[in-house]
């Protein structure tokens, strides 16, 4: 069962970004997926230094590709990214300190955040890569 189920609305119409941004889904459901099988436990270190990674990377291409776009957007963006990072890893140390029923309260923030993102952050670079197409 999937938590967030792809839709052509999360699309921003850069491929190479859309196929990162499904991956990020793709982890949310895995966690999702765990949480219901009651295997938080064996799954949540181990994916959330996966996301950590996995958003790094994804994050460096966004930002170098508005940085070479010269994106007017690029600060905001940046900013949001940021509080992500943060955020994702004072979750990872908790984890990592052996804090406990963390799963579903970061099954929401990721899926309330990435959501939020997409549509409303991201969206607005691939309106802007669509009209500097034109002209
Ligand atoms: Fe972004």
């Amino acid at each position: 069962m999937e938590l967030i189920k792809w839709r052509s609305a999360y699309e921003t119409g850069l491929g190479m970004f859309d196929e990162e941004h499904k991956i990020l889904v793709g982890m949310i459901n895995r966690l999702y997926g765990a949480l219901r099988e009651g295997k938080e436990d064996q799954v949540l270190r181990s994916l959330l230094e996966e996301l950590v990674g996995y958003t790094r990377d994804h994050f460096a291409h966004e930002e170098e590709w508005m940085e070479r776009k010269q994106y007017p957007d690029i600060e905001q963006h940046r900013f949001e990214h940021n509080s992500f990072r943060s955020t994702i890893k004072d979750l990872n140390r908790m984890v990592n300190q052996g804090v406990e029923g963390l799963g579903r309260p970061l099954l929401q923030m990721l899926r309330d955040w990435l959501l939020h993102h997409i549509q409303e952050v991201d969206a607005k670079y691939g309106q802007f890569a669509r009209e500097s197409e034109l002209g």
